[in-house]
């Protein structure tokens, strides 16, 4: 840790040694992770608010090309340097023991090409997210994701989270909040726009409002959970949620 380190010099490097492995897997998988890891809030609000934690098994539910998996690596291999992690940012995981699911082939053909090399290697499965296994694991990350299964499935998906998860663990899981009309509206054209450009087809979408996404994990068994506001700088109607499984009572 530095206390003279400037988070925007730190996150500038973070986005530089995230986003270089994807120039091996071409320019759509290069310029995709630039833009994503540049231009949304999430990546860089997770850290500021120290909402990962050193939870080192981590499972990244509809990941994409893996971005959080290299987000993770950067992190750890810039506090393996000492003086380059700002004093105002808590310790992320040394060697996070990562596994992302995907469905889209495609997608987890870009992340085996980009990071497969590093080191703990990211585990990659690409299957549907409401059958694939569900490893034991201290933090699962959910961005943007639940949207494209029914509230069925959405809710199945978030069970068998809860049962994977580790006393004391975590889930981060942005949605859009259906209640803020105009911004979920952007969120979904937005949403169905990049899911052609990126060769897929576009299905319907299930959303819920905030109060009731809260619910839903209070009654599965999340305590607590907490609301965090997720798209400043973007028009969308985006929240955080961060569901915590509780600790096991030493007494009973
Ligand atoms: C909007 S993208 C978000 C990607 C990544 N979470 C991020 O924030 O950069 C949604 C991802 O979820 C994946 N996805 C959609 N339905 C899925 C399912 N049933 N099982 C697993 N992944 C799914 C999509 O293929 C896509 O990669």
């Amino acid at each position: 840790m530095n206390d003279t380190v400037s988070t925007d010099a730190a996150w500038r490097q973070l986005h530089e040694a995230a986003t270089a492995p994807y120039k091996k897997a071409g320019n759509f998988a290069w310029h995709f992770a630039r833009g994503k890891l540049g231009r949304d809030p999430v990546f860089r609000g997770l850290i500021e608010r120290g909402l990962i934690g050193e939870r080192r098994r981590v499972v990244d539910i509809g990941c994409g090309q893996g971005l959080f998996a290299s987000l993770l690596s950067a992190m750890a291999g810039m506090q393996a340097q000492p003086g380059r992690w700002p004093a105002a940012w808590a310790a992320t995981p040394a060697a996070a023991e990562y596994t992302g699911i995907e469905l889209m082939p495609k997608d987890v053909a870009r992340a085996k090409a980009s990071i497969g090399h590093l080191e703990p290697a990211p585990r990659f499965v690409c299957e549907d997210m409401c059958k694939a296994a569900m490893p034991a694991c201290d933090l699962v990350v959910i961005l943007d994701v639940l949207h494209y299964v029914d509230h069925a499935a959405q809710e199945g998906v978030l069970r068998r989270v809860h049962g994977a998860l580790q006393p004391g663990g975590r889930l981060l899981l942005r949605v859009g909040d259906a209640a803020s009309r105009r911004g979920f509206a952007i969120s979904q054209w937005v949403d169905r726009t990049v899911t052609r450009i990126r060769g897929h087809r576009v299905s319907p979408t299930w959303g819920r409002s905030l109060s009731e996404w809260t619910a839903l994990l209070q009654g599965l068994g999340f305590s607590p959970v907490q609301g965090i506001p997720m798209s400043a700088g973007t028009p969308f109607a985006n929240v955080l949620l961060v569901a915590d499984r509780a600790k096991e009572s030493s007494s009973s």
